[in-house]
């Protein structure tokens, strides 16, 4: 299995939360342009505002802003927000991409007095850069070492005053001095179906596609609390729509689109459908190891534990426990399946060949 710049396993699925090439080449025409256009993250939303204003108000440059959370929930489209909402240009890296202290030296000292600066996945930079950064966020400054071995001296450089907003998927990763520097640190959670009802409807009107109410809403309930996975089941759903009947999304078009693509309900996909099957057919619930549950679904070890489990864990359907994998109530339910008798889904063997 192969991960991307972000962590996240690299796969085709259609509910994956990590940008393809189809999402990227679409995104920049979603994406919200003010925070009045940003749907959800009521929280978020109202204190960046206040941040915002309060620096506009006093004519100065914001505060440097951490942006937190799980791919695919708006991190990328609010540092664009933030650069629009102050009427600065933005100017746009990535942790991976500065490697060593002078990569970052060089984007620092042509920076624009007032500008954005987004360095997105910012748990990936290198430690020297890390250290640049400190300095560069506290005191606008750097010291630009130049030549090498005993001879080389630091010329400090002075920066004009900007804003470094920060995205990253692990927030946990970041170590306490760059957290400390940051003047506010939002942490995006997963959208309720009602947002991403808005959010489909607001692109399905961009896209130009016709839909109804009840089939944005069949379409949210799947879509993981996760704005892209709800835009690309849209354009799925589109694809259906045109195809197989007059091009309106109801209820039922969506419906029978995202069983074609094999999302359901709750949006698990086959492979996250697979793991539960097996989990109660195969080994009654379990609890079971995490390499024999992978050889039961022909999978990789990781792709069980990296791929699927952590939305079935996030969803209540799986439990990781020190004895193995063990099966929720809800995962029966979800699967139509009655739990055997005396299943305490903390360790029982009763049921092992059943139901
Ligand atoms: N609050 C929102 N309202 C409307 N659309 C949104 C919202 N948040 C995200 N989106 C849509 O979801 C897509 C993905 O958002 P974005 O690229 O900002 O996520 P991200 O958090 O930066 O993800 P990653 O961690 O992969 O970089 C965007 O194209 C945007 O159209
Ligand atoms: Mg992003």
């Amino acid at each position: 299995m192969t991960w991307d710049e972000t962590g996240e396993a690299v796969t085709d699925r259609l509910v994956a939360a990590s940008a393809d090439g189809e999402d990227r080449a679409v995104e920049a025409a979603l994406r919200p342009k003010d925070l009045g256009e940003f749907i959800g993250q009521e929280r978020v939303r109202e204190q960046l505002d206040l941040v915002l204003r309060a620096a506009r108000a006093r004519g100065g440059t914001a505060d440097h802003v951490l942006l937190s959370g799980a791919p695919g929930l708006g991190k990328t489209t609010l540092s664009m927000i933030i650069a629009a909402e102050m009427g600065a240009p933005i100017r746009i890296t990535s942790g991976p991409a500065i490697q060593h202290a002078g990569d970052l030296a060089a984007i620092l000292s042509s920076l624009t007095e007032g500008e954005v600066l987004f360095l997105d996945e910012i748990h990936r930079m290198s430690r020297p850069a890390e250290e640049m950064l400190y300095m560069a966020m506290e005191d606008f400054r750097v010291d630009v070492i130049v030549g090498k071995g005993p001879g080389a001296t630091a010329i400090p450089l002075e920066l004009p005053p900007f804003t470094l907003v920060g995205a990253t998927t692990r927030a946990g990763l970041l170590p306490p001095p760059l957290r400390d520097r940051f003047g506010f640190t939002g942490h995006m959670e997963f959208y309720a179906p009602a947002e991403l009802e808005r959010v489909i409807h607001r692109s399905a009107g961009l896209l130009d596609v016709d839909i109804e109410p009840d089939g944005a809403a069949e379409i949210a309930g799947r879509s993981r609390g996760t704005p892209r996975i709800a835009n690309r089941l849209l354009r799925r759903v589109r694809d259906y729509a045109q195809v197989k009947a007059d091009g309106l999304i109801t209820k039922e078009i969506a419906a029978r689109a995202l069983d074609v693509y094999e999302v359901d309900l709750r949006g698990l996909d086959r492979l996250d459908r697979a793991v539960l099957d097996a989990l109660l057919r195969l080994f009654g619930g379990g609890p079971v190891g995490l390499s024999t549950l992978a050889v039961a679904v022909g999978e990789e070890r990781e792709t069980v534990e990296e791929v699927a489990e952590p939305f079935l864990v996030r969803e209540g359907l799986l439990a990781r426990t020190p004895r193995g994998r063990v099966a929720t109530l809800a995962a029966w339910a979800h699967l139509g399946l009655v739990p055997p008798r005396h299943n305490d889904a903390g360790g029982s063997q009763q049921g092992l060949f059943g139901p």
